[in-house]
């Protein structure tokens, strides 16, 4: 296991089957109808390709790029919008792919943005949720796995752009980013 890795949260195993979960979710919500995937990058990449394949309508997929947070593990709050779709979302399904919502702040401007564009519907997948540290009014539509308060890295997740490629989601150890 990586040195800086505290304990692991969830291994290769159980990132599968909360995916699965996920992706039972959203094929129960949507049936048939078409579905435009907007991944959110880059932290939802590994989480969006293996809930991707498990989608049974037609999907199309597309990106958008946000961050948030530069090198810290807190929120600055503010967020930034550096890739946009170009995707014309009148009367689409939208689905956002998420890696994980914490303070709400990225979701809630993203979801706010694409509503504006006459989506049909814009409804948020997200592999993890840490509740306790909401500061904005957002519930994810599909949810993988509730988690603790403490910061995670893997499976996409980094901390300042490292971890991303580790196969297991695990809690980072403080003495990396205190
Ligand atoms: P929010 O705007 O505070 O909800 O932050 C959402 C974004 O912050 C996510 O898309 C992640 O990129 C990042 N983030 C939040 N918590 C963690 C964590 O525990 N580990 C890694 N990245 C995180
Ligand atoms: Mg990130």
């Amino acid at each position: 296991m990586n040195k800086d890795i505290k304990r692991v949260l969830l291994d290769k195993e159980e990132i599968a089957a909360a995916v699965s979960e996920v992706a039972g979710k959203v094929n129960e919500c949507f049936g048939e109808e078409p579905v435009l995937a907007i991944v959110i990058l880059k932290g939802s990449m590994f989480f969006a390709a293996d809930l991707l394949k498990e989608l049974k309508m037609p999907v199309t997929v597309d990106f958008m790029k946000v961050s948030s947070y530069g090198k810290g593990a807190t929120s600055s709050g503010m967020v930034n919008l550096s890739l946009d779709t170009e995707i014309d979302l009148t009367g689409l399904n939208v689905l956002i792919i998420e890696d994980i919502i914490d303070s709400g702040n990225t979701l809630s401007k993203v979801r706010m943005l694409l509503a504006q564009r006459g989506a049909k519907c814009v409804k948020i997948c997200t592999l993890l949720d840490k509740p306790d540290r909401r500061e904005v009014e957002i519930d994810a539509d599909f949810t993988g796995r509730v988690i603790p308060n403490e910061f995670v890295v893997g499976y996409g997740l980094d901390f300042a752009e490292k971890y991303r490629n580790l196969p297991y989601i695990g809690v980072l150890d403080e003495a990396v980013y205190s």
